[in-house]
């Protein structure tokens, strides 16, 4: 039997990039996937190729940071699957700003959706989890940048060593529940976050052209190459499987060799 059968698994930010390549994985390891971005047009294209696939998929539209349409998209994913058993808090940006121009909308934005929203919807799907009384995986996108502070991404690093925190203090809680929580560390992964920070270092005249700026931050990976999210989506399935069962609390760096913590 497929390690993920019958397994309901959310995934936000699972429109693109990172959480599409983790949801695309889940999904051929036959677990059921809900598709939840803040783009749902994306999302729903997302979950009709899957369903094209033979697989089972939905998608929902959400602010991770709203509460109640987290709690709206876990009550469709009942509503459809009739549970829930793994959330992927995995939504998440990034502006990157010099240190010193940093003002309070730009680290509060930041803030909102890669801390608070890994905390609502930490808090939203453990509510169901225990509702349920068979415990449950809590899955968070870290990254290297919580681990490491980097000088223009100040904001987005402290978002990240939140995760981390929040990670931590959620599978203390949660362990009484037979609820996980735990969380894995990208690195470079080549998604279209990517093209975003490529465009705002070259509109700062920090770099002339695309590649450039994600070059250079690379060259400190010790396997040699930035990854792609095919390369992180077997470590997001062994959390969601029952194979990483008594792990909890952790932080699986997943970084090409780039930060060794
Ligand atoms: N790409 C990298 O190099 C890298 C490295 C380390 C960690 N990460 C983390 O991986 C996660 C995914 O990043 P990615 O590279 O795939 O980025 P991406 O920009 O390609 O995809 C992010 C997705 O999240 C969605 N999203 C953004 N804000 C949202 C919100 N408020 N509510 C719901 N959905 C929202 C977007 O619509 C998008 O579909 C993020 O948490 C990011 O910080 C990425």
């Amino acid at each position: 039997m497929a390690r993920l059968q019958d397994r309901v698994v959310i995934v936000t930010g699972g429109a693109q990039g990172l959480g599409e390549g983790i949801a695309r994985r889940l999904s051929e390891e036959a677990a059921s996937v809900v598709i939840a971005d803040i783009n749902g047009a994306k999302a729903k294209s997302v979950a009709d190729s899957l369903i094209q696939e033979g697989q089972q998929a939905i998608a929902v539209t959400l602010d991770v940071a709203e509460r109640q349409q987290m709690r709206d998209a876990i009550q469709t994913t009942v509503e459809r699957f009739g549970r829930l058993d793994v959330m992927f808090n995995n939504a998440g940006f990034n502006r990157p700003l010099p240190f010193m121009e940093v003002d309070e909308d730009n680290f509060n934005s930041i803030m909102r959706v890669n801390a608070y929203g890994v905390l609502v919807g930490t808090q939203e799907a453990a509510r169901q989890m225990i509702a349920q009384g068979s415990g449950g995986k809590i899955i968070n996108t870290a990254s290297i940048a919580g681990r490491q502070g980097y000088a223009d991404f100040a904001p987005y690093c402290a978002s990240k060593a939140s995760v981390i925190s929040l990670t931590q203090a959620g599978a203390r809680e949660f362990a009484k529940n037979r609820i996980t929580v735990n969380a894995f560390a990208p690195g470079v992964v080549l998604t279209p976050l990517w093209d975003g920070l490529e465009q705002d270092m070259i509109d700062r005249g920090v770099i002339k052209q695309k590649g450039e700026f994600i070059e250079s931050f690379s060259s400190s990976i010790l396997l040699g190459f930035p990854s792609k999210p095919v390369d992180l989506a077997g470590i997001a399935a062994f959390l969601a499987s029952a194979d990483s069962d008594y792990i909890t609390g952790q932080v699986i760096m997943a970084d090409g060799g780039m930060v060794l913590v």
